[in-house]
């Protein structure tokens, strides 16, 4: 039997390399993407080592335009028919609109919304010609809710979740054998967190994050159940729910206090 390929972004390291070690522990092979060469090749090196596995890397910025098409020709210039599409790469800043550079802002739209939704737009025609397909989108928490000071993140991570519960709908309804999953952590205990420009100004208390281990596998385990929505931890379940129910503007007004008390 051929065995199964996985391509996940921003894999080196956070949850995207727990991904990766819970897709390798299944047998699948594994296509790491991401910036940073020696991350990459560090990480593939383990995945080989520990789960006897083949990986493949590429390098690349999906921040930056066209990303997306460069990444899916390369994939078929390496003749690699991707089972498993996970995006994972995303940004973060918090602080005022008005204060973060608008280059910085524009980037992280780039790689949380453009480089998303082009990249499985490209592997999801291939997944459906062929009958069959897995595509993981890793939104946050954050999706649910407008939040001042983390505020076009959030608005980025609602993009995700509205076109992923979209896309796993009409791929659904088409009967292509094609899943989309959407998988919402809260706060996670990575780089992401720990970095003075993007996470780490806030306060979070240690019994509020997750683990990176947990989420991969929550998510993982979703994505090749075929689900479409996924948030790990059953507060996160209840809090998302309840939110809902709420007004916006209370929620709002709530998140933009939290957030701004959290950040001195
Ligand atoms: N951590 C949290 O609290 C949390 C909560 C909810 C949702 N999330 C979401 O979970 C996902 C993963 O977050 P994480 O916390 O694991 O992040 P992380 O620890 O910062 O890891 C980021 C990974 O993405 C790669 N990357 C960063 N920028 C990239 C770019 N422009 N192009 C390609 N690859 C890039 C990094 O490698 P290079 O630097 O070498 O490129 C690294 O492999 C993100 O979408 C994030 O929004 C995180």
């Amino acid at each position: 039997m051929k065995t199964k390929f996985a391509l996940v972004t921003g894999a080196s390291e956070g949850i995207g390399f727990e991904f990766c070690k819970v897709l390798a522990a299944k047998g699948y092979n594994i296509l790491l993407v991401a910036r940073t060469l020696d991350k990459l090749q560090t990480s593939a090196k383990f995945l080989e080592q520990s789960y006897n596995i083949e990986t493949q890397i590429i390098s690349c910025d999906l921040a930056s335009p066209n990303a997306a098409q460069k990444l899916f020709d390369e994939v078929n210039d390496r003749k690699i028919s991707v089972d498993v599409l996970i995006n994972n790469a995303g940004l973060l800043f918090n602080g005022f609109f008005k204060d973060i550079d608008l280059a910085s802002q524009e980037k992280l739209l780039q790689c949380n919304v453009l480089a998303l939704t082009s990249i499985t737009h490209l592997f999801v025609n291939e997944m459906v010609r062929q009958g069959s397909g897995r595509i993981l989108n890793v939104a946050s928490t954050a999706a649910w809710m407008a939040i001042p000071n983390q505020n076009i993140y959030a608005a980025s991570k609602a993009y995700v979740l509205s076109f992923s519960h979209a896309l796993a709908d009409e791929m659904k309804a088409a009967k292509t054998g094609v899943s989309v999953t959407v998988v919402c952590p809260s706060y996670t205990d990575t780089k992401m967190l720990a970095n003075p420009n993007q996470g780490n100004v806030l306060k979070i208390p240690r019994s509020m994050v997750l683990s990176p281990e947990y989420v991969a596998k929550k998510g993982i385990d979703a994505c090749l159940a075929g689900k479409s929505n996924c948030i790990p931890g059953f507060s996160n379940r209840v809090g998302m729910a309840l939110i809902q129910l709420l007004p916006k503007a209370w929620v709002t007004t709530f998140f933009g206090r939290w957030y701004r008390h959290a950040q001195c």
